[in-house]
C-alpha cells in the first residue's frame, strides 16, 4: 500500500494502530472496510467474496511491514429488515442477533481476520450517528421537506421517475421496478428532513478530482451522475412507517434513513465522535458495484457537510451471477458458501473467488471452472512443483542444497536469467496489482510464475543430473536451490490470498516465521553471490498432497472416498 498511500496516511490511525503494535512514533496505516450487510438472509457467496477481497488486502498490507485494520459488520435497520423480521414472526433484534451471528461465523470460517465487527444496532454505533446528525444540522445542510417520489425497499433506496421503468411481472401484472436493480418500487409522499446534496455538486466534483474511484469506468459512471440532475435527499422516514433505526435526536416522530445510519458504520469503527481520532481516514471501501451511488455521491457528500475528509480510495468490485442473473437474497439464485467450502476447502474457495472474480466484468460461478482451475493451479502447477522439489527420490537429505554462480553451465546463462528477472520482479508487480485492486492479476502473475519455475525444473531435469559428471550434480544442486527458493517466494506471497495453503508450502521448506514477510526478506540472494540463510538448513516434516485433485461427478463414481476435508486442514 506505501506508494499508493504513502501521503495521505497519518494521524489517527497512528492512535489505533501504534497501541496494537507497540510502536512510539507514527506508523503509516489504513483502514480497509468492506460492506456491511443486510440481516434479511443468510450470507451468500457475493459477500464472502467482498469479505475475502477486504482480507486479502489486509493482508498483503501487513506482509509488506503496514498496518492496516479491517472492519466488516451488519446493516440491521430499516424498511427492509422490519418486514423480514415480521415474516418470520420473530422481533427485529431477535432476527438482526441471529443473522449477524451467522454473518461472524461464515467470516471466522472462511479466515477473515478482520479487526472489528460492527452491528448498526450497537450504542458506539448510535452514539456516533446522532453526533453526526446534530453536525450535519449545526452546519445548517438539514431541513424539513416534502419528499414525494419512488421507494425502493429492496435497495432502500429513494428514486426519481427517470431511474424506473415499468415491468410485467410472472403474473402478468405491471409494476414499477429500478432501472438499476429491477427491484419492484412504490409510490410514497411524506414530510422528511432533506439534506442539501445538490449544494455540494462542486465539492464532489472536485474530490472526484483526486481519482480516488476504481477501477476506472465506474469513475466515468459517477462523473455522469454528478452532471445530471443531483436533488436533495431525504433522510429521513416516518416512525409510524419505519420505526426499525435510530429516531431524529430532536425529533422522536423521525427514524434516520438507514444508508445514512450504515455509511456511518465507517465512523464508528473509526472512534468517531472521539476528538483524538479526527480526522478520520485514510479509507479505503470495498464495495460491491450495486451500491456505488450510495458510497461515491451520498458518502462523500455526508462527510463533505460534516466538514470530514472524503473517502480516499473506493474499490469497486462486479457481480456473481448464477447462469448470467446476478446472485442476490431476493432472487434466491444464491450459491452456498458452505457447500464450497466442503467441496474446495476455504483455500480453494478463496483462491477461486480471487483469480476468477473480477472488478471489472461479472462472472458466473459454475462448479466446472472452479474445478478446472483448483486442479491446474493449485493441485497441478504449485503442488506438483511443492511435491517434485521435496520428494525423498529427489532430496534424500531433505535439507536446503547449496548455490554456486560457477556451476551453471554456459547453455543455460541466458535462460536462467530472464527467469529470475521475472521472479525478483514478482513481489513489486504483485505489490502494484494489490494497491490498484486488481488482486486477480496479482494471482496470475505468481500462477505465471509457478509455470515457468515447473518448466525449469522440466528442462534440466534434476533427477537425471545427480547420476552425472561432479559438474552435472553441482548444478542439479543448484536447480533444486532455485526451485525451493522459487517456492519460498511463492508461498510468501500467496499468504494474504490462501494463508492455509501457503502455510503449508513455508512449513515444508521449513521457512522460519521470521522469513515470511517482504520486508528485510531478500530472495534469491545466493545467485548475487551474497549469503543466503536457508543453503544447507533442513527441510521442514512432510505435508502430504499441497491439495488434492477435484474429481468430477462421473470420477467420484469410482472414488467415493475422497473428499476436500483434506485440504481443509491445510
Ligand atoms: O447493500 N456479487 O447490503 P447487502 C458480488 N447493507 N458481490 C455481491 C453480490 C454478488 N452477486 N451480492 C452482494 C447492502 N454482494 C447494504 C450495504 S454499506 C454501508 C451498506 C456484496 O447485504 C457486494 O459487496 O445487499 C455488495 O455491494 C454487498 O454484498 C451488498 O450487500
Ligand atoms: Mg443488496
Amino acid at each position: 500500500m506505501r506508494w499508493l498511500y504513502g501521503r495521505v496516511i497519518g494521524r489517527w490511525c497512528s492512535v489505533r494502530f501504534s497501541r496494537k503494535i507497540g510502536h512510539g512514533g507514527a506508523v503509516r496505516g489504513q483502514l480497509i472496510t468492506t460492506p456491511i450487510f443486510y440481516v434479511n438472509a443468510a450470507p451468500h457467496l457475493g459477500h464472502v467474496y467482498s469479505a475475502v477481497l477486504g482480507d486479502t488486502l489486509h493482508r498483503h498490507t501487513g506482509l509488506c511491514g503496514e498496518e492496516s485494520g479491517l472492519s466488516t459488520g451488519t446493516d440491521e435497520h430499516g424498511i427492509k429488515v422490519q418486514q423480514a423480521a415480521a415474516a418470520l414472526g420473530l422481533n427485529p433484534p431477535e432476527l438482526c442477533s441471529r443473522v449477524s451471528q451467522q454473518f461472524r461465523t461464515m467470516f471466522d470460517t472462511m479466515g477473515i481476520s478482520y479487526t472489528d465487527f460492527v452491528r448498526t444496532t450497537e450504542p458506539r454505533h448510535s452514539r456516533a450517528v446522532c453526533h453526526f446528525w446534530k453536525t450535519l444540522e449545526e452546519r445548517g445542510y438539514i431541513y424539513k421537506g416534502t419528499y414525494q417520489g419512488w421507494y425502493c425497499t429492496s435497495d432502500e433506496a429513494f428514486l426519481s421517475e427517470e431511474q424506473t421503468t415499468e415491468k410485467t411481472n410472472s403474473n402478468g401484472d405491471k409494476i414499477r421496478v429500478s432501472v438499476e436493480s429491477g427491484h419492484q418500487v412504490h409510490w410514497m409522499s411524506e414530510e422528511n428532513y432533506m439534506f442539501r446534496l445538490s449544494s455540494l455538486r462542486p465539492n464532489l466534483l472536485k474530490w472526484l478530482q483526486t481519482d480516488p474511484i476504481h477501477p476506472a469506468p465506474f469513475l466515468r459512471i459517477v462523473q455522469k451522475w454528478l452532471e445530471e440532475d443531483l436533488p436533495d435527499l431525504s433522510v429521513s422516514r416516518q416512525s409510524n412507517r419505519v420505526s426499525w433505526g435510530i429516531p431524529v435526536p430532536s425529533d422522536p416522530t423521525h427514524t434516520i434513513y438507514v444508508w445514512l445510519d450504515a455509511l456511518i458504520n465507517y465512523l464508528t469503527v473509526a472512534k468517531y465522535p472521539d476528538p483524538s481520532c479526527s480526522p478520520w481516514g485514510p479509507s479505503t471501501h470495498l464495495l460491491g458495484k450495486d451500491i456505488l451511488r450510495f458510497h461515491a455521491v451520498y458518502w462523500p457528500a455526508f462527510l463533505l457537510a460534516a466538514g470530514l475528509p472524503p473517502p480516499a480510495k473506493l474499490f469497486i468490485h462486479s457481480h456473481w451471477t448464477c447462469q448470467g442473473v446476478k446472485m442476490s437474497k431476493s432472487l434466491q439464485n444464491v450459491i452456498d458458501p458452505t457447500e464450497c467450502i466442503g467441496l474446495y476447502g476455504r483455500d480453494g474457495f478463496r483462491y477461486f473467488l480471487l483469480r476468477n472474480g473480477s472488478p471489472e466484468r461479472d462472472c458466473d460461478f459454475n462448479h466446472n471452472s472452479v474445478r478446472n482451475l483448483l486442479n491446474a493451479s493449485l493441485a497441478d502447477a504449485l503442488g506438483g512443483l511443492l511435491n517434485r522439489s521435496t520428494a525423498p527420490s529427489m532430496n534424500p537429505e531433505q535439507c536446503w542444497p547449496c548455490y554456486q554462480c560457477t556451476s551453471v553451465p554456459i547453455s543455460v546463462k541466458d535462460q536462467l536469467e530472464t527467469l529470475l528477472g521475472a521472479l525478483q520482479g514478482l513481489p513489486q508487480l504483485v505489490d502494484q496489482y494489490m494497491t490498484t485492486f486488481q488482486v486477480h492479476k496479482a494471482l496470475e502473475a505468481i500462477d505465471g510464475g509457478v509455470r515457468s519455475s515447473n518448466a525449469f525444473l522440466q528442462s534440466q531435469a534434476p533427477w537425471k543430473l545427480s547420476k552425472g559428471t561432479e559438474e552435472d550434480q553441482a548444478w542439479g544442486r543448484c536447480v533444486l536451490y532455485l526451485t525451493l527458493e522459487a517456492l519460498r517466494l511463492y508461498g510468501t506471497l500467496l499468504q494474504p490470498a490462501v494463508p492455509g495453503l501457503a502455510k503449508t508450502i513455508l512449513d515444508r521448506l521449513g521457512v522460519g516465521h521470521d522469513y515470511r514477510t517482504l520486508k528485510g526478506n531478500p530472495f534469491f540472494a545466493a545467485t548475487r553471490g551474497e549469503n543466503c540463510g536457508f543453503q544447507g538448513q533442513k527441510l521442514g516434516p512432510d505435508c502430504g498432497l499441497l491439495y488434492h485433485r477435484l474429481l468430477d461427478k462421473e470420477e467420484q463414481g469410482l472414488c467415493k472416498d475422497q473428499t476436500q476435508n483434506g485440504n481443509r486442514c491445510t
